[in-house]
């Protein structure tokens, strides 16, 4: 897969280098990791009860892995060294459907004893399913303890529409006791659309007919309340883009 260069942000039309799938090859010199991190408590795995136990993280659609690993090491705050990492029992694995840009997270990897990245695609649920129940098994969990999905859900949505929205939704609720969901807000869509429709990409025409649309991260929420048994458990408030970054829990 080609991997797509931009110089600015998700939000902005005149991006020359619109990335069909948001697979910005440099993503994060737009939106540095403490843009979200800034947000996340350090003690998030104590505040929800995953300090002593083995805890399993996944990272759905990780990019070139800078947010996976500045997020591991902001949540073992308290280990000083690289060499005190690896003895925890936290293990992050992070998942890209762009290969290129796993195989810049898997070169880059600070950490490979406990963070791992691999090419896989949220939306091909039988491959995706297998997989990901390969890496549980090997741990002896029926799920990961936290996923995060940060600044996905609109390329799922415009790529492949309102069904696949909620799907994505709720295979990650089926995957994970909590969940810490960032959805990007609808004006997001428009300039995305905009910026495709712009490089001659018909195939997002589709983005007009998306009923699912307005207050994103309502339609999200309702969707995990109703329909996944998951209850948002807490909001830790606004990026500097106006997304909102919500913990969910498995009821
Ligand atoms: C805007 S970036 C966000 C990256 C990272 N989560 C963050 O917030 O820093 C969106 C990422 O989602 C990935 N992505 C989009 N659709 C995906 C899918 N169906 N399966 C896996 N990854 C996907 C893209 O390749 C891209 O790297």
């Amino acid at each position: 897969m080609e991997t797509h260069v931009s110089h600015v942000n998700e939000e902005d039309s005149e991006d020359p280098g619109a990335a069909p799938y948001g697979n910005f090859i440099n993503y994060y010199s737009f939106n540095p990791p403490e843009n979200r991190l800034s947000l996340i408590p350090q003690t998030l795995l104590q505040n929800i009860g995953l300090d002593s136990e083995r805890v399993l993280i996944l990272d759905v659609g990780c990019n070139s892995g800078d947010l996976s690993v500045a997020l591991y090491k902001h949540l073992l705050h308290e280990e000083a060294s690289v060499s005190d990492f690896s003895k925890r029992e936290v293990y992050l694995l992070g998942f890209d459907l762009d290969q290129d840009l796993i195989l810049r997270a898997q070169n880059s990897n600070p950490l490979p004893q406990n963070i791992q990245f691999i090419p896989l695609d949220i939306t091909d649920g039988a491959k995706s399913q297998a997989v990901l129940e390969s890496h549980l098994g090997r741990f002896g969990c029926p799920r990961f303890h936290l996923c995060t999905c940060f600044a996905v859900t609109m390329w799922v949505h415009l790529n492949h529409g309102d069904e696949a929205f909620l799907s994505l939704l709720s295979r990650l609720a089926s995957l994970c006791e909590f969940l810490l969901l960032e959805a990007q807000p609808w004006k997001c869509y428009r300039s995305a659309a905009r910026r495709l429709r712009k490089l001659g990409r018909s195939d997002f025409d589709h983005f007009k007919t998306l009923e699912i649309r307005g207050d994103m991260a309502a339609h999200a929420r309702e969707h995990l309340e109703k329909q996944c048994s998951m209850d948002m458990v807490q909001s830790f408030g606004n990026t500097s883009w106006d997304r909102s970054l919500l913990l969910f829990k498995r009821r």
